[in-house]
């Protein structure tokens, strides 16, 4: 390995905390590593400063397919084989993912200067520009702080949704705000409605960490009554593998069985700090807990995975299908590739990991898989021709793992909630619209929490429930008896 190319695998190595041994040069990002693009945007902007690059590398981001090609495309932008040493000094240590930009790198307000007055109090403006930056990849000085979002930045709704929800991750935002989305109309206003989340390092030590302590995960205050551990532990002694619990509805699931008494293995790829932290959250609290890494649509992954499981604990009693990734976007943008990677993920993935989970479960006398599906796999609902059509196939793999598995005592249900609030609601292109309208159509006015499927999977799992298997059981709120 050239020097340039240990120098830019450990960036990566800092920036993403995995271990150095995980990093194969040649390894694909995202598909192997589960390093995606917003956490592409975050080894870029250390790379940046490190290798002195400027904003735009001039290289196509379908070419940064892994360690070994940024390390090429660096070489190709400075030109002297790309090490930092080389090039230019090394930084001071490395900046946490998100930090304030630095004040002069923030361009000042048309026709303002950037002064400590246009400034919101704490920077919050900076950070937020900086964060935007990293997300859609805009060089810093285009994004004008009272510059039009979408008409003058190019700055959609869906772009915007994925930089809440880098913001919510990383600052603890509730995933619902006071304020409509029609009077964030800039950056400036963004970032006055963000100022009581986001800080500056130093103002809360929690915001040097990648990702700030995780919010609860439904926001209503009953969700939150709810979320203090139960009395009881009807799962003591049980293992639970929960696919895809380093955030969103698997971390609820995770976390309600542990305090239920369950031993949880927890798995996360593209967010594995979320991963780690979850695991993390219930050993604090008590439970018993094992992080492990991979991704659900690598069959090398899954393996790896189990045969830790199988060593840890020799058995498993409990396997929660969770892990999804899907392309939420009408047909004609749907590529041949997003379909792949949904199937994979979803089916595929599900399982690949049913097959080693059945053994495991043998061992015990037999066992319960949930399978995760969505009634829109049963109807047309905007944006979800893809996920849908992939969670049709979970629902039908559901049915003959529960026919086939049950000679070895082994119950397989699918639990199909409506829509969650939470962070996929979130990045659903035109949330706002879609989340109001679902909202309209259930029969109590509220969609699905996280708490109600973690509860409702309890059930499930427990003892008494027996005679349950192949059935697709739907928790939605009446949405799809009234329609979408
Ligand atoms: N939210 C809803 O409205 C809703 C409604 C009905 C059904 N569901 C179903 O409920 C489940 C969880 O939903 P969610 O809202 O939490 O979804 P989400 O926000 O999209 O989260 C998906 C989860 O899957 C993991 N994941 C993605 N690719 C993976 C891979 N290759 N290997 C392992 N894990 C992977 C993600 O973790 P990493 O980031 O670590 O990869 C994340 O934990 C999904 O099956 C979803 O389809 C959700």
């Amino acid at each position: 390995m050239t020097q340039a190319q240990a120098e830019v695998q450990g960036i990566f190595a800092e920036v993403t905390r995995y271990p150095l041994d995980v990093l194969d040069p040649n390894a694909h990002l995202e598909e192997d590593l589960g390093i995606d693009s917003v956490k592409l945007g975050e080894v870029f902007s250390v790379l940046r400063e490190r290798f002195s690059l400027p904003a735009e590398l001039g290289v196509p981001r379908e070419q940064l397919t892994s360690i070994a090609a940024v390390t090429a495309a660096i070489a190709s932008v400075t030109g002297k084989g790309g090490s930092a040493s080389v090039v230019a000094p090394v930084a001071a240590p490395i900046p946490a993912p998100v930090t304030a930009a630095p004040p002069a790198t923030v361009a000042p307000a048309s026709g303002q200067a950037a002064t400590g007055a246009t400034l919101l109090s704490g920077d919050t403006e900076s950070q937020l520009i900086a964060l935007v930056a990293e997300v859609t990849r805009y060089p810093v000085d285009v994004l004008d702080p009272v510059a039009d979002l979408e008409e003058d930045l190019g700055i959609d709704s869906v772009k915007l949704g994925e930089v809440f929800s880098v913001v919510r991750e990383r600052y603890g935002v509730p995933t619902t705000l006071d304020t409509p989305r029609s009077e964030m109309r800039t950056l400036r206003d963004v970032a006055r409605v963000l100022q009581p989340y986001m800080r500056l390092p130093g103002e809360r030590a929690d915001t040097l960490a990648p990702v700030a302590p995780r919010p609860a995960t439904a926001v209503s205050p009953a969700t939150r009554t709810a979320a203090a551990p139960p009395p009881h532990r009807p799962f003591e002694g049980k293992v639970l593998f929960v696919s895809g619990s380093g955030r969103g509805l698997g971390h609820d699931i995770a976390t309600y069985l542990a305090d239920l008494g369950a031993s949880v293995v927890v798995n996360s790829f593209h967010s594995r700090p979320q991963g780690e932290q979850t695991a993390q959250e219930i050993r604090d609290r008590g439970g018993d807990a094992l992080h492990l890494w991979g991704s659900m649509a690598n069959p090398e992954h899954v393996d790896r995975i189990f045969d830790e499981i199988e060593a840890r604990y020799h058995g498993l009693d409990f396997l929660v299908a969770n892990a999804s990734n899907g392309m939420l976007a009408r047909l004609k943008d749907i590529t041949a590739k997003d379909w792949e990677k949904a199937y994979r993920t979803n089916v595929v993935g599900l399982h690949q990991c049913a097959l080693r989970a059945v053994p495991l479960m043998r061992t015990r006398g037999g066992g319960k898989i949930i399978t995760l599906s969505s009634p829109a796999a049963h109807g047309y609902v905007d944006y979800f021709g893809c996920m849908g059509t992939v969670k049709a196939a979970v629902e039908s793999l559901t049915k003959s793992m529960a026919i086939e598995f049950a000679p070895d005592n082994i119950q397989v249900n699918c639990v199909s909630p409506g829509p969650i609030y939470g962070e996929l609601l979130q990045k659903w292109p035109e949330s706002e619209r879609l989340i109001r309208q679902w909202e309209d159509n259930t029969a109590y006015s509220r969609l699905c929490e996280s708490r109600d499927v973690s509860h409702f999977i309890a059930y499930l799992l427990s003892e008494p429930v027996k005679l349950f298997t192949g059935s697709v059981l739907v928790l939605d709120g009446g949405i799809s008896s009234q329609g979408w």
